[in-house]
């Protein structure tokens, strides 16, 4: 399985933050955001990343993460986002990455407690489909929800005015190949973006999507309050299941990303 971290955007909603830089590359406490989804993925046992950027700054990203091999990445791969045409937009720009693989599919701005090695692995002997990863959370609204009956999944709804759960849809997809197709037949939304939200509910439609549910917290990063929370759950405890310690490697920059977690 490939990773693919969506980290284009202009970050409209941290200005003046990102007026002079992307908001991957923002500070979460010791390191810039775009450290975070890199090494959740490198901890699932994923070490072959394309980051999607954009803006006026993708160039600091070359910089920052160079060829990825002080991260623990086998391969890194960078392309360039034109425009504002929203997450599954982005996406399209992965088929040639993808060349036929499975794909994990991370926003660059949500950062997790924990790791998402099962649910990786869960997904790799999935024969066809996707996988979503859920939390709950006190604030529904600013999120993709799920519906859920009976234990399953009936619908998602991006940024419900009524959600009808607390369940969020976390940054966190699995996609087989066919994806790409799928984000093909999108039309914008009101927004006019294409939604993830209309890829995952094209699954569900397929009867092919799972989910689970993440261990830990888990959150965005995209506005004021969220980056001030990031930056505090960080500084407490650590992410992607390590602590400050651990990341002694990452910091320096010159070694290989630890594995943390537990198998
Ligand atoms: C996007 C997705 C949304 C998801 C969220 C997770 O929202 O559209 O479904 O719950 O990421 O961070 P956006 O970042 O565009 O507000």
């Amino acid at each position: 399985m490939k990773g693919i971290i969506l980290a284009g955007g202009l970050g409209t909603r941290l200005r003046p933050l990102t007026l002079v830089t992307n908001k991957h590359l923002l500070p979460i406490y010791d390191r810039p955001m775009i450290y975070y989804p890199i090494e959740c993925l490198v901890n699932a046992g994923i070490r072959e990343i394309l980051i999607v950027t954009g803006g006026e700054h993708a160039g600091d990203f070359l910089k920052l993460l160079r060829n990825g091999k002080h991260l623990g990445l086998r391969d890194l791969h960078y392309t360039y986002q034109e425009g504002e045409g929203g997450i599954a937009d982005a996406l399209k720009l992965g088929e040639d990455f993808a060349d036929g693989d499975k794909v994990c599919v991370v926003l660059g701005d949500n950062i997790i407690q924990r790791n998402i090695r099962k649910a990786v692995g869960d997904f790799f002997t999935q024969p066809t489909g996707a996988k979503i990863l859920l939390k709950q959370v006190d604030d529904p609204q600013r999120f993709g929800v799920a519906r859920i009956e009976n234990g399953r999944i009936v619908q998602i709804l991006e940024k419900p005015e009524d959600p009808p759960s607390n369940y969020a849809v976390t940054g966190f997809y699995m996609y087989d190949n066919d994806v790409f197709d799928i984000a093909r037949t999108l039309e914008p939304s009101d927004r006019g973006e294409l939604e993830i939200t209309d890829v995952n509910n094209e699954y569900l439609r397929r009867g092919d999507l799972t989910y689970s549910v993440l261990d830990g917290w888990w959150t965005d990063a995209g506005t004021f309050e969220s980056l001030y929370r990031a930056a505090c759950l960080v500084a407490e405890g650590g992410a992607n299941g390590g602590n400050q310690e651990n990341h002694a490697e990452l910091l320096s920059g010159t070694g290989v990303s630890p594995v943390h977690a537990p198998a």
